[in-house]
């Protein structure tokens, strides 16, 4: 899996770096490419030579050293196809949360679009720290990953975790998150987020949707090397770096900016939670509370049923909310607005839907039997979802009339 890929190592300045001699010889038996970045503090504990010989690669340790190159940081993260910090120390973790960008590893995450595996080792009470767990808690949210510590005897004699995993297991986790590129070439247009309705200016009509399902289906397409054109609503969520993102507020701009879209995407994947209504009216100034009201609402126009109504040789995946009658209501939805998959999730449970990081969903297509995913997270959910899509895709890309372009109906 990870034979011909290039994989930049960056070491951090713990006890755990002379681990990471074996991570890159692991690798490279692999028949990985291996880019070495040290930190000024791992070079400390471990001679850059070592890994140089190991990888053989020259070891990038300076931002400014003119033998790198001006751009160092860019063309090392551009060339990366993963990267991984390992160890990764309490003082990068912080420095990478905040978004610092004063050394070499630093700052070459900040130009990554890749896929960045983070391994945090430190002694037991600072990877218990507060501070630690909120600068894990960001990096996760900001579409990192992140490998447990094992626990157990640390160098400086704690019993706990915050011990560098073993290399092999590294290279697993490595392994799995390497992105397939089967997205290439492909447009992909992801809606995420709620939409925000006006009754005012300063009130509006909106709902719980965090944007955190959008965002990882944009990040997973951008990592299998589609170009992604992210439309968002309101979200609470950090949008992956690399998309064309545009942001709206209502539906009606949400639905212009996704039909203006629409005929250079090969995918469209609507994740928003559009609101349903909106005000029949929006009061020029802020409504005062002198009396009753009554708020009149009118529908919005459902933006997948019409991309479903003229679809060409286009993919589309629709999601569907629901509480009670799940899969029912989810066939009825993707006839009616010609989906070639489904999403439904049950919005009822707690760990589910909106708002938090794990989502319980049934992948629902237009023949054969619904598949439930178990509870997982939903960047893997995001995987599993355009897994399906680029299988569709693949099924569909024409023999020499171009991607887009008019079909009738869709090709099951
Ligand atoms: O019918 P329902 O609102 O449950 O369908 C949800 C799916 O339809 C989602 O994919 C959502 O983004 C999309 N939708 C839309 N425009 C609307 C309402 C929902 O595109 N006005």
């Amino acid at each position: 899996m990870l034979t011909g890929k290039t994989v930049l190592v960056g070491v951090t300045g713990g006890i755990a770096a002379y681990k990471a001699a074996e991570l890159v010889s692991l690798l490279v038996r692999e028949g990985t490419v291996v880019r070495v970045v040290m930190t000024a503090a791992a070079t400390r504990f471990v001679a850059p030579l070592t890994f140089a010989s190991l990888s053989g690669n020259p070891v990038a340790c300076d931002l400014f050293a003119p033998a790198a190159g001006v751009h160092a940081h860019i063309d090392l993260a551009a060339a990366a196809d993963l990267v991984v910090v390992a160890p990764a120390t309490a003082d990068f973790l912080a420095k990478a949360a905040a978004g610092l960008a004063d050394d070499l590893l630093t700052t070459l995450l900040l130009a990554c679009t890749r896929p960045v595996l983070l391994c945090p080792a430190m002694n037991t009470n600072m990877y218990r720290h507060p501070a630690v767990r909120e600068n894990l808690a960001r990096l996760a949210r900001l579409g990192y990953h992140l490998m447990e510590p094992d626990a157990g005897r640390l160098a400086c004699g704690t019993v706990g975790p915050g011990r560098l995993p073993e290399p092999a297991r590294i290279v697993e986790h490595l392994a799995a998150l390497c992105p397939r590129r089967d997205l290439a070439g492909y447009t992909v247009l992801v809606t995420a987020g709620a939409t925000r309705e006006p009754i005012d200016p300063v009130r509006f009509i909106s709902n719980r949707s965090s944007g955190k399902m959008g965002f990882a289906l944009a990040r997973a397409a951008l990592e299998r090397g589609a170009r992604v054109i992210l439309v968002s609503g309101a979200a609470e969520v950090e949008p992956p770096p690399g998309v064309e993102l545009v942001t709206v507020d209502t539906a009606e701009a949400m639905r212009s900016a996704v039909l203006s879209f629409a005929p250079e995407c090969d995918l469209i994947v609507k994740a928003a939670a559009v609101a349903d209504y909106r005000p029949a009216r929006v009061a020029d100034q802020k409504i005062k509370k002198d009396r009753e009201r009554t708020l009149e609402l009118v529908r919005n126009p459902d933006i997948l049923q019409e991309l479903g109504a003229s679809k060409g040789n286009r993919v589309l995946v629709g999601f569907a909310a629901e509480t009670e009658n799940l899969l029912e209501s989810a066939r009825a939805k993707l006839t009616k607005k010609n989906l070639d998959l489904l999403v439904a999730n049950d919005v009822s449970r707690a760990d589910s839907g909106f708002g938090s990081d794990t989502n319980l969903v049934w992948l629902v297509f237009p023949e054969g039997p619904p598949q439930e995913l178990p509870l997982m997270d939903k960047r893997l959910v995001a995987e599993r979802i355009l897994d399906e899509a680029a299988g569709i895709l693949a099924g569909r890309r024409p023999t020499g009339s171009g991607l887009t372009g008019a079909t009738d109906g869709h090709n099951h």
